[in-house]
C-alpha cells in the first residue's frame, strides 16, 4: 500500500525497536517513506530495520543508536541527523517507559522526566531547522491517557521529595501535551504542526523490566490492551493523511479527537514548563515564543 505522498518524505521515529513506535515505522515504510529508527540497541535495532525492510519492501529503513535518556546522545544523534539529511519531514517522539524505582539518567535527572519529556523537547529542538527545511512538516508526541492524573510539580520536578512511579509517569505524559501545544503556538509560521496521540492501555511491552512489577506490567496490558495496530494508525494518520495536513496543537486516539484534562490546555503551564525543559536540556531555544 504505497502512498506516493509519502514517498521522499524522511520520517525520524523514536523508539522504534517495539511496540508502537514499530507498527509506526512499519507502517511508514510500507508507505514507501525513508525511514529512520531511533533506539538504544544496536543489535535489536539491526534486526528490527531488517525485518521492517523485509516485510515492507522499502530498502530505505536505517537504524540510528541512540540512548535518548542521555542529552549527550540526543546531541549525537542530531548531529548524525545533520550528516545525513538537509530536512526531516516527519519526526514522531515516542520513546518511553515508566520507572518503578526512582532512577537517575547520566546527566543526574529523573529518568522518567528525562525519557518521556525532555528527550521529545530536545530532539524535537535539534531538529527545527530540518524540519522548517522540509516543511510541510509534521511532529508527533505519543503521550498517555495518563496525562488525566497528571499534575506538573514544578516545586518538585523530578520527584526528589516523594516517588511514586504512575504519578511521575502522568506528570511526564501530561508535560508532551504542553510541550506540544507550545510547540504548535510556535512553529505554525514554519508550515510546521505538532499533535500528540493519547492510547489507552495498549498490548506491548511498555513496563518491562526487572523485578515482579517489570515481569507483571506488559502481561497486564497485553490482556487489556488494544492491538499495536490500533495506536500505530493513530500515529500515522496524524503523520501521513492529506486530511490532518494543517490540524495542529490537538491529541488523537484512533480516529477521534480527544479533549484532554484541562491543565494540558493552560497555556501559562505550557510557557513555564516550556522556560524549565529547555533549560533542564540546555537548548539552543529556536523556537522562543
Ligand atoms: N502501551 C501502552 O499501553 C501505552 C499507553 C499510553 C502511552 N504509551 C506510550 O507509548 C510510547 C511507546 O511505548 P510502547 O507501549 O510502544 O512500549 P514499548 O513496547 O516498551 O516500546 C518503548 C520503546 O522505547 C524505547 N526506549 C526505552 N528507553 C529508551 C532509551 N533510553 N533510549 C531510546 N529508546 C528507548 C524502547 O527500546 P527497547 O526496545 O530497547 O526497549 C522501545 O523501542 C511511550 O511513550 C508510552 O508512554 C503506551
Amino acid at each position: 500500500m504505497q502512498d506516493a505522498s509519502m514517498v521522499g518524505r524522511i520520517c525520524l521515529v523514536t523508539g522504534a525497536t517495539s511496540g508502537i513506535g514499530r507498527a509506526t515505522a512499519e507502517g511508514l515504510a510500507q508507505r514507501g517513506a525513508t525511514v529512520w529508527l531511533a533506539g538504544r540497541d544496536a543489535t535489536k535495532g539491526a534486526a528490527v530495520r531488517d525485518a521492517i525492510r523485509a516485510a515492507s519492501g522499502n530498502p530505505l529503513v536505517e537504524f540510528l543508536r541512540a540512548d535518548l535518556s542521555s542529552q549527550r546522545e540526543i546531541r549525537t544523534l542530531a548531529a548524525e541527523l545533520h550528516q545525513r539529511t538537509d530536512r526531516l519531514h516527519v519526526l514522531v517522539n515516542n520513546a518511553g517507559g515508566i520507572f518503578f524505582r526512582r532512577t537517575l539518567t547520566v546527566d543526574g535527572i529523573e529518568a522518567t522526566l528525562a525519557l518521556d519529556h525532555l528527550a521529545y523537547v530536545q530532539l524535537t529542538l535539534a531538529s527545527l531547522d530540518l524540519l522548517t527545511a522540509g516543511a510541510p512538516a509534521r511532529v508527533i508526541c505519543v503521550s498517555s491517557q495518563a496525562e488525566a492524573s497528571g499534575r506538573i510539580d514544578f516545586a518538585d520536578l523530578q520527584a526528589e521529595r516523594s516517588y511514586q512511579a504512575f504519578r511521575v509517569y502522568a506528570q511526564a505524559k501530561l508535560a508532551n501535551l504542553l510541550f506540544c501545544r507550545a510547540l504548535a503556538r510556535r512553529v505554525a509560521d514554519r508550515g510546521i504542526v505538532a499533535n500528540a496521540v493519547t492510547p489507552g492501555p495498549v498490548a506491548t511491552n511498555f513496563g518491562g523490566g526487572r523485578g515482579v512489577l517489570g515481569r507483571i506490567t506488559p502481561l497486564l496490558f497485553r490482556i487489556i490492551g488494544r492491538p499495536v495496530e490500533y495506536a500505530a494508525a493513530s500515529v500515522l494518520r496524524l503523520a501521513c493523511d492529506p486530511a490532518y495536513a494543517t490540524v495542529t496543537g490537538k491529541a488523537f486516539y484512533g480516529e477521534r479527537e480527544r479533549t484532554t484534562s484541562p491543565q494540558s490546555y493552560d497555556v501559562a503551564i505550557q510557557e513555564q514548563l516550556w522556560q524549565v525543559s529547555v533549560a533542564l536540556v540546555g537548548a539552543d531555544d529556536d523556537a522562543r515564543g
